[in-house]
C-alpha cells in the first residue's frame, strides 16, 4: 500500500490550485498567483509587554523588532485597478536576531469563504470566469453557497468588501486560529487583528470612481511623506469550546482581547523589485507559537510554495 500523505498535505491539490488561479486571474509570470499587486515597506513592531506572561515568542516580549512589511489587492492580476472592490492583504515578517524571522499574513475580512482545501478548490471551480461575461457565473456561486453553508459568511464579507481610503485604514484579520505557548508549557488559542490607528475610513463608489488606478500606492507614499502609519495588534483569546479549525467562523466578540503591539510603517524599501521575491508565509513561526488544527494552514504553506517557486523562476 502506498504511503498516506499526512493530515493537511495535499502536494498535489496545491498544484491544482495554483494552476486553477493561473486560470481564474490570468497568469503574469513573475507575479504572485494572488495579491500580485503590492509593495514592500520598512517598519518596526513595538511589543505591548502585555502578553509574555501567555507566548515565550521573542517579537512578543519587550524589544522593538524590525519588520518588512507588504500591502496588497488580493486578485492575482498586478494590473488590477485599485479601486475594484476586492479584499487587501497587510503581510509582516518580524525580524529576529540569528537571521530568524516570524510572518502574520492577513487580509481584510475576518472570515474565509472555504473551510478545508477540498472546499478551496470547489470554490474556485465555482469562481470561475464566464467565457462570454468575464465574470463568475452567478447561479454557480449560489449553488456553491448552498452546499457550503459555512461558506455564507465568508462569501458575504466579499460581496461587503469596502474599497478603503488608504490601505492604512482598513482592518487585517489572520482568519485563522494559531497557539500561544508560555514558559510553563500552557497554551492558549488565540486570533490575531491589525487595528488601524487611523481608524476605519472607506470610499462610496462614486468617490472610488474619481480615483487613479493605483491610488493606494500614490496615497501611501503621501501618507508616509507626512510621518509614518500605525496599527495595532488586538489578539482575542479562545474561550471553552471555541472551535480552532474553522476560518469560516468567528468567535464570540465577548472574548478577551489583549493588545500585543504596535506596528508602525515608516517607508517604501529601496530595493522594491528585491523585496518582492519574499513569500510570507502564514506557517513561518517561533518558539512560543504553534499552528492550530486549521487544515486550510499546512495547505496554504503549500500553495504559496508552488506559487513562489514558479514566479521566482519567471514562470
Ligand atoms: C486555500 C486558500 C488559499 C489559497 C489557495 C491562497 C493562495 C495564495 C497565493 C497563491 C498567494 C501568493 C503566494 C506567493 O507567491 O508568495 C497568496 C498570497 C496571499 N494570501 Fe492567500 N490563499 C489562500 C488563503 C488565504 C487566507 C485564508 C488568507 C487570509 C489571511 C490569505 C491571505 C493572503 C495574503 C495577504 C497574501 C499576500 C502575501 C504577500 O504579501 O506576499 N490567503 N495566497
Amino acid at each position: 500500500m502506498s504511503p498516506q500523505p499526512p493530515t493537511g498535505v495535499h502536494p498535489q491539490l496545491a498544484v491544482d490550485v495554483v494552476d486553477r488561479l493561473e486560470w481564474v486571474s490570468g497568469l503574469y509570470p513573475g507575479y504572485r498567483r494572488a495579491h500580485a499587486k503590492g509593495a514592500c515597506y520598512r517598519g518596526v513592531f513595538l511589543p505591548s509587554g502585555k502578553v509574555s506572561t501567555l507566548t515565550t515568542a521573542a517579537h512578543l516580549q519587550v524589544d522593538p523588532v524590525p519588520a518588512t512589511v507588504r500591502f496588497s489587492n488580493f486578485s492575482g492580476n498586478p494590473y488590477i485597478w485599485d479601486r475594484s472592490r476586492s479584499a487587501r492583504g497587510l503581510s509582516v515578517s518580524f525580524h529576529l536576531p540569528g537571521g530568524v524571522s516570524t510572518d502574520l499574513v492577513m487580509v481584510s475580512q475576518p472570515v474565509f469563504v472555504a473551510a478545508t482545501p477540498q472546499d478551496m478548490w470547489e470554490f474556485l471551480q465555482a469562481a470561475e470566469p464566464d467565457v462570454f461575461t468575464g465574470s463568475p457565473d452567478p447561479e454557480v456561486l449560489r449553488r456553491y453557497a448552498t452546499e457550503h453553508a459555512e461558506s455564507f459568511r465568508g462569501l458575504r464579507a466579499v460581496k461587503k468588501t469596502p474599497i478603503p481610503v488608504s490601505y492604512a485604514t482598513l482592518r487585517y484579520w489572520a482568519v485563522h486560529a494559531f497557539v500561544w505557548v508560555n514558559r510553563r508549557l500552557q497554551r492558549t488559542a488565540v486570533r490575531y487583528r491589525w487595528e488601524p490607528e487611523a481608524g476605519v475610513q472607506q470610499l462610496t463608489d462614486e468617490r472610488a470612481a474619481a480615483k487613479s488606478p493605483n491610488y493606494l500606492h500614490e496615497e501611501l507614499a503621501e501618507r508616509l511623506a507626512n510621518g509614518s502609519v500605525a496599527f495595532t495588534l488586538r489578539v482575542q483569546l479562545a474561550g471553552p469550546g471555541d472551535a480552532t479549525d474553522d476560518c469560516t467562523a468567528l468567535w464570540p466578540a465577548d472574548r478577551t482581547e489583549l493588545t500585543a503591539g504596535r506596528l508602525l510603517v515608516t517607508g517604501e524599501v529601496e530595493d522594491q523589485a528585491k523585496a518582492e521575491q519574499r513569500m510570507f508565509d502564514p506557517t513561518r513561526l517561533v518558539p512560543g507559537l504553534e499552528l492550530s488544527d486549521d487544515p486550510m494552514l499546512a495547505f496554504r504553506a503549500q500553495v504559496y510554495a508552488v506559487s513562489h517557486s514558479r514566479r521566482t523562476r519567471g514562470s
